[in-house]
Formats: structure tokens, sequence, C-alpha cells
């Protein structure tokens, strides 16, 4: 293919990228968004196919078929909360796969430039490093691996020396185009991406992905620049930059520094096993209570958590809004950035079911309306909607932005038991005179709701 006609068709794919991107900000768009980025990839993959030097497609041909497959069927069989690990898994691919393509590179034409070498050596660590801490990342958010933070007396030390290791292997890599460097480095890499993500605790796992996902972006563009990929270098830095600015999102949504959660060892379990549940009293409600308090309501707000996710109430709760909006009751949702276990989670589930955009409202422009609220209806959230975040400087959560559900009149809590949420902690929401805690699975108790609600 003509070269300029090559170029102006990767600028196109880059186009798309970026137009995709934009899109993505918000739902409406999302779906469109997210076909214009698969446009693209498809085109700079064709246009790749067309233009390089291929001597045999049988390989590349059985890669997409492999690939091709296996993506479907990942993509059709996760479950909504299975996303992170997903993510995370595709992360350590992309990132081995730079690190390896860049390798291959420089053990076909070592000794190299040094320009060439250095981008080799960047683009191996920060692969493989990805590529070793994603699936780690990945073990933990599957259960494979203990969720609360791995540590070992020295670690920050024995961390200090890898790093030092990795960069006097990268000087000798680089100014003697030794392959046994390389492979030191590979090797070395790896065992730093395992050490950095074994101390982080479960709870920070989607913080993690998402600045994998960056890392992986990183050394996607140095590959590009190994290989002079237009197409790779521009990719790459959209995905490290989107990542980045998502892990900042994410970061200032708990109140933490990236630092922070990087090296703090923060959090519980990541299980929400009971390690801290408090043992105050409370005041249990039955379907019925619970049902005519939300009958009788002027305003409703739903405050859904990650227990809608697992449950997958979404369904049932629209059901119940509507069966209260015939009842002349106002219902929204409120929906708190870092609901769930991703990025958007809460906003997925609810637009699956149909909720009308227009009812989802963000913490920042719905927080003042609780205190006009007559009732808050938490379905399986806890530490979003945790007081002690505003109020307990001695919290791990203190400072994070909640939703205050309970400046509401009344608060109602649909959560199974007293388990504390993803941080590990107890919430003393659950212990107010103006809450009442319905024990139920979320589905169950949302149906069981709707048919409850009186008729209009
Ligand atoms: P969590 O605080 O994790 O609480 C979820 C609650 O759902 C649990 O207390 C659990 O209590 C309940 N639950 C589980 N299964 C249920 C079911 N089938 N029916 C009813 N309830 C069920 O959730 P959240 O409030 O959404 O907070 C999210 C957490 O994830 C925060 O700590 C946040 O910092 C962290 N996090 C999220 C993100 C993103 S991007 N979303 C990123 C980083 C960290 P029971 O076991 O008693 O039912």
């Amino acid at each position: 293919m003509n070269e300029a006609l090559g170029s102006v068709l990767y600028l196109v794919a880059a186009s798309l990228f970026i137009f995709g991107l934009k899109r993505l900000s918000s739902p409406l768009t999302a779906r469109s968004g997210n076909l214009m980025g698969a446009v693209g990839m498809l085109l700079a993959v064709v246009l790749t196919l067309l233009q390089a030097d291929i001597i045999d497609y049988t390989v590349i041909i059985a890669g997409i078929l492999v690939g091709g497959t296996v993506g479907t069927l990942l993509a059709r069989r996760v479950a909504m909360t299975g996303i992170p690990q997903l993510v995370a898994a595709f992360n350590g691919f992309g990132g081995a796969a730079s690190g390896m393509v860049a390798a291959a590179e420089f053990l076909e034409n070592a000794p190299s430039e040094v320009e060439t070498a250095i981008t080799v050596s960047i683009s191996t660590v920060v692969g493989l490093a990805t590529f070793t801490g994603s699936f780690v990342a990945f073990g933990k958010l599957q259960g494979l691996i203990a969720g609360r933070p791995m540590l070992f007396r020295g670690q920050l030390f024995f961390d200090s020396v890898l790093v030092a290791g990795i960069v006097g292997t990268g000087i000798w890599m680089i100014t003697s185009g030794d392959r046994t460097a390389l492979w030191l480095l590979i090797a070395l890499a790896g065992l730093l991406g395992v050490t950095r993500t074994l101390p982080i605790g479960g709870a920070d796992m989607p913080v993690i992905v998402a600045f994998l996902n960056s890392m992986s972006g990183l050394a996607a563009a140095s590959t590009g620049f190994v290989i002079g990929s237009h197409a790779l270098i521009i990719s790459g830095a959209l995905v490290g930059a989107s990542g980045l600015v998502l892990t900042a999102i994410m970061s200032r949504a708990m109140n933490r520094s990236l630092a922070n959660v990087l090296f703090a060892a923060f959090g519980g379990n990541g299980e929400g096993r009971p390690d801290d549940a408090g043992d105050g009293s409370v005041i249990r409600a039955t379907i019925e209570d619970a049902a005519v308090t939300l009958a009788y309501a002027r305003n409703v707000i739903v405050v859904p958590g990650y227990g809608l996710a697992v449950a997958q109430a979404q369904y049932a709760a629209r059901d119940l809004a509507d069966r209260l909006a015939e009842r002349g009751v106002e219902v929204r949702y409120a929906v708190h950035p870092v609901a769930g276990r991703m990025p958007g989670h809460m906003n997925v589930l609810l637009a699956e079911a149909d909720v009308p955009y227009k009812q989802l409202l963000d913490l920042d422009e719905i927080n003042d309306d609780f205190p006009r609220t007559d009732v808050a209806l938490v379905v399986g959230a806890n530490d979003v909607v945790n007081p002690s975040a505003r109020e307990d400087p001695s919290s791990p959560i203190y400072g994070m932005p909640i939703l205050d559900v309970d400046r509401a009149a009344t608060t109602i809590v649909i959560k199974r038991s007293l388990s504390p949420g993803f941080a590990g902690i107890d919430n003393p929401l659950f212990y107010l005179d103006a809450t009442l805690m319905l024990f139920a699975d979320a589905r169950a108790a949302l149906e069981d709701l709707a048919r409850a609600v009186p008729e209009a």
C-alpha cells in the first residue's frame, strides 16, 4: 500500500480512538464510543497486516482465531462483577505482549543503537512488571490469593534493592548488548511486579488495575518507538494517559494519594469478612415496615452499592422505583464514584435496567438533597455511606467523600448481615435511630418490596 495513504489511514484510526474515548465519558454515548474504538483498532490491525513485510500469514491467522475465540467467550461469559479481574488479565497480556515484542527486537538485532536499547529496556521492564503485577491483582480479585496486604519484614528495602538491580542490569544490557542481561532484566521486572502488588490490599485492587492499565499503555507506546509504529505509540499513549487519569479520579474519590494506595498496605481482606462488625443494637425492619415507609414517602433516593451488583438486583430496583412512581413518589438514584468494584459500575448496571439517565445523579449533584429527603434506600452499599468517613478522624476511610444518607429523615439499609464492606470496617449508620435494617439478599428484598407496596 502507498505509504502516504497508510499514514493517513493510521491517523484516521488514531482519531477514532480519541473520539471514542471522548464518547466513553457519558453513559448516553458510551456504546458508540466503544464501537468507534473497536473500529479504529480493526483499521490499525488491517493496515499493519497490509503494510508490514509479512512472510507467512499462517501464524497470524492462527493467532487471530485463537485470540478472537478466547476474547469472545470471555466477554460473553464473564459476570459484571468479574469485569475488574478481566481487565486485570487484559492489562497483563498487553504488558507481556509489548515487553515480548521489544525483547524480540533486541534478540534479533543486538547489539543495537543505544537509543533503541534504552527503549527496549523500558518496554521490557514496564511490560513484564505489568504482566506479573496484573496477574497478582487478578488472583486477589478472583479470591485465588488472600486479599489482605501481604508484606514481609524489610520489604521496602528488598524492593529498593530490586529496583537498583533492574537499573544496573538495564545499564549492562544497553552498554554491552549482552542477551543474558535481557533475560535477567525480564526475571527481575517480573519479580518486582509481584512484590509491589502483593502488599496492596484487596480493597485497593481496582485502583491498581487502572494504574497497571496505564503502565501497559506506557509499555506499548515505548515498544512503538522500538519498532517504529506510530499507531502503537499513539494508542499506547492514550491508554497510558487515560489509565492515569482514572487512577487519579479513583484515588481522589477515596481521598487518598496514589502513593498511599501503592505503599500504605491499606484495608481489610477485600472479601467483606465480618472481622470488625460492631455489636451495637440495630432496628430491624420487615418487608411490610419498609414497604409502608417507602409508599408514603414524598421522595426517595436509592443508593446502590456492590451488593446490588452481586445480587443482580438492578431490574428489581427499577421495578420498585416504577411502583413508587405510580404512587407519585419522586425516585432518584445517588451514584458514588467508587460504589461497586469498578468505575461506572452502578451506572452501567442501572443503564442495563433502563433506569433513565436523568434520574442518576452524582455525589456532588445530590448530596445536599439528603436533609430534604424522606427515605434514603441503601441497597448493598456500605463504605460509600459510612458516616465515620466524615466524622471520625481515626477511621481508615476518614476524608473519603460519602453520600450523606444519615441526613435523610429515614434510612433503609438492605444487606444480608452486619458484615463490613470492602474497607473491612464497621458502619455506625446501621445503629442510628433513624436507620431501619432490612436483612436480606438485595434482589429478593427489592422484589418483595415491589409486591408489598400498595397500589396507587
Ligand atoms: P461495600 O462497602 O463493599 O459494601 C457492599 C455491601 O454489600 C457489603 O457490606 C455486603 O454486606 C453487601 N452485600 C453483598 N452481597 C449482597 C447481596 N447479595 N445482597 C445484599 N447485600 C449484599 O460496597 P460499596 O458501598 O459499593 O463501596 C465500594 C467499596 O469498594 C469502597 O470501599 C470503595 O473504596 C472500594 N473501591 C471501589 C472502587 C470502584 S472504582 N468502584 C475502586 C476502589 C475501591 P452483607 O455481606 O452483610 O450482605
